[in-house]
């Protein structure tokens, strides 16, 4: 029996964190056991926001895989490559964009999100923005919204719906942040079949982990955007500062406060490292536990795999030749699948 088909990416624009761990690289190396997989640095969804800023994504996207092999993906297992080399995903793209409606794009939620994102870097700095960007970016008009989008930018979702699309991938392991963005990639296979009366497309369905939404040091999602992450492979030494600083109930002043652990990133870090996180609950609404020692004891579960991972990275990071001779191999399976999902579509659209 065939296996089903499994795609998922990230984008190449910085070093990858715990959110992306726990949300969705985790998953992946557990499916690589199971299913025909391609996984891939998603350099051209880099470029919708960083088209200006290209200098470091090729060297993010190596860092990237780098940190996929040290978490245990094997290039006998699943098929790792770059995006931008299946030149079949950009041909694609312009075809699905062509029926894609401009309205699905613009009420997509992640949309402005992110422009609110680029509106601060553009601004960062300026004085009489800071501190209050969000408030000035929603007193700006529609038309000085869409100025700072692009055409790239907001056809993220379809490019994104190629990429699972042309495998047609049955499932996509990502973050909760994702599920909006494959709801777009369902509409756009839905409205292929409707128009050209051909059944190509599989629709896809997301895979969650047991922790879709991995807060950061803040509370706040973690995302690189927000700066409040914990890099993989970052210093142990300096993991357990950030940890000390992480965001806790603020009710809690003194250890025999009763706490909150609901919304408190300590506590949902026990729950992923601490197999006995209930105990850590119930402590801390008792007010039988202080936040320091509760941080300290997080720390404790966290340094062996950390460090495990950080000595595992050294590896791999010390031949980076042989990244490259994954991709490449990787690019050329991607296109020999990416290709013949693309005649059919040609095919289906008359124009072969
Ligand atoms: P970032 O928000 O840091 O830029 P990406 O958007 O590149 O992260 O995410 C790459 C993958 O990691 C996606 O599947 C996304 O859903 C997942 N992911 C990112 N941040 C988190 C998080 N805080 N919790 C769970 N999953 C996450
Ligand atoms: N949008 C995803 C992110 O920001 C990256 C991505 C691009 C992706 N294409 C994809 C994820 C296809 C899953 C499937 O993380």
């Amino acid at each position: 029996m065939n296996k089903e088909i499994i795609v998922s990416g990230m984008r190449p624009t910085g070093r990858l964190h715990l959110g992306n761990y726990h949300g969705a690289l985790k998953n992946w190396v557990a499916l690589q056991d199971k299913y025909k997989c391609f996984f891939f640095v998603a350099d051209l969804h880099a470029l919708t926001t960083a088209y200006d800023r290209t200098e470091n994504i090729a060297d993010n996207g190596l860092e990237m895989v780098i940190d996929w092999l040290t978490a245990g993906l094997e290039p006998e297992k699943c098929t790792m490559f770059i995006q931008s080399r299946v030149s079949e995903v950009s041909e694609l793209t312009l075809l699905l964009g062509m029926f894609t409606p401009l309205g699905w794009l613009l009420r997509n939620p992640s949309y402005k999100e992110q422009l609110v994102e680029i509106f601060k870097k553009k601004y960062a700095g300026s004085k009489d923005l800071d501190g209050s960007l969000t408030e000035k970016m929603a007193e700006l008009s529609e038309a000085e919204l869409s100025e700072l989008s692009s055409f790239g930018f907001l056809g993220y979702p379809v490019l994104m719906a190629t990429d699972i699309l042309i495998h047609k991938a049955l499932y996509v392991p990502v973050g909760q942040d994702q599920v909006a963005h494959l709801e777009i990639a369902r509409d756009i296979a839905r409205k292929f079949k409707d128009i050209y009366n051909a059944d190509i497309f599989v629709e896809p369905k997301p895979l969650l982990t047991n922790v879709p939404r991995v807060p950061g040091l803040d509370g706040r999602k973690m995302s690189k955007s927000y700066n409040n992450t914990i890099e993989l492979g970052e210093d142990v030494e300096a993991v357990r500062k950030k940890i000390m600083t992480m965001f806790t109930d603020p009710n809690k002043k003194k250890a025999t406060d009763a706490g909150n652990p609901e919304g408190c990133v300590v506590y949902a870090f026990h729950k992923i490292y601490n197999p006995d996180y209930e105990t850590r609950n119930k402590e801390c609404r008792a007010g039988a536990l202080g936040c320091v020692a509760c941080k300290k004891h997080l720390f404790e579960l966290m340094e062996p795999e950390l460090k495990k991972f950080n000595e595992r990275r050294k590896i791999f990071a010390a031949d980076k030749g042989a990244v490259e001779k994954i991709l490449n191999p990787g690019a050329e399976k991607a296109r020999a699948s990416a290709k013949i999902t693309l005649a059919e579509v040609k095919k289906a659209m008359r124009l072969i």
